[in-house]
């Protein structure tokens, strides 16, 4: 499709929208005893019923609003639509976070074009990631910069201008797969002598948020799926940042390396 400003405009403020209402419900509505309400690709990779809700909520609302969208959401069918623009939403990112009652967990909306099956073949055109407790909205549209809503007003977002790993806070996080964690351990291992120190702190999207507002230096992550990245992605790229994967090329579930690209290099030389 051919989206003009006022078209991104639009998308961004219905990804905020959306966002907003959907932290909103995981925080007024979580259950006392919240427990895990199924798992999938392993005993780690969980489900509570609010990723069920919140998601529930997303597709509801997609349908009134933009019923010609597709839609693809961690917690349920993708759903292709006939306008080329697909939703990419993750209900709640930092579910182990959002179990444990942490606070740091987010709903993460992306509008996208391309084909969000084939990494590199997709991209988020609009997109907002919004922090339920801390009512932090992050949003982005491309070409339009990255901000930060809070309760204080709006806030434009640039990446760190750190140069030098051994003064750079990292962000990185696991997968759920027994076998890709041992071998991201032993990729940590190395990495960990040579930066500031290592934060793990349990959501991508706010992770990759925390990057565009300078509040971690640079991040990388392997296992990440379209949902944890797409807003998080563009509002990165919006803050002047540089977003890449394996050998360089788009970031994928292979890699995501994300920062500014003075430290985007050293990083991929010991994880890539
Ligand atoms: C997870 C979080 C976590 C990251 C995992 C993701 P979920 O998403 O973003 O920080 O390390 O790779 O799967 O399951 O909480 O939506
Ligand atoms: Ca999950
Ligand atoms: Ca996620
Ligand atoms: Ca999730």
């Amino acid at each position: 499709p051919t989206l003009g400003p006022a078209d991104l405009g639009t998308l961004e403020t219905i990804a905020c929208e959306l966002a907003r209402e959907a932290g909103r419900l995981v925080v007024d509505e979580r259950p006392a005893g919240l427990g895990v309400s199924a798992t999938k690709s392993s005993r780690t990779d969980i489900v509570t019923i609010m990723d069920t809700r919140s998601e529930q909520l997303l597709r509801e609302r997609l349908a009134e609003r933009r019923p010609d969208d597709g839609v693809l959401g961690e917690e349920g069918d993708s759903t292709a639509g006939t306008s080329g623009i697909t939703w990419v939403v993750d209900p709640i990112d930092g579910t182990v976070n959002y179990l444990y009652d942490i606070p740091q967990y987010a709903v993460s909306v992306a509008a996208c074009v391309g084909d969000t099956t084939r990494p590199g073949a997709w991209r988020a055109v609009a997109g907002a990631v919004y922090h339920p407790v801390l009512d932090e909205m992050f949003h982005a549209r491309e070409g339009a910069g990255a901000f930060l809503r809070t309760t204080t007003g709006v806030h434009a977002l640039s990446v760190s201008s750190v140069s030098r790993l051994d003064e750079a806070l990292l962000g990185t996080g696991f997968g759920y797969d027994a076998q890709k964690r041992a071998r991201q351990g032993a990729v940590v291992a190395r990495v960990l002598p040579e930066v500031r120190d290592i934060r793990r702190a349990g959501s991508a999207a706010l992770d990759l948020c925390a990057v565009a507002a300078a509040r971690l230096d640079v991040y990388y992550e392997s296992g990440l799926n379209p949902w944890d990245l797409a807003a998080g992605e563009l509002i990165v790229r919006e803050a002047g940042g540089e977003v890449v994967g394996r050998g360089g090329g788009p970031a994928s579930a292979d890699l995501v390396v994300a920062g500014p690209a003075v430290l985007v290099a050293p990083i991929r030389a010991l994880v890539d």
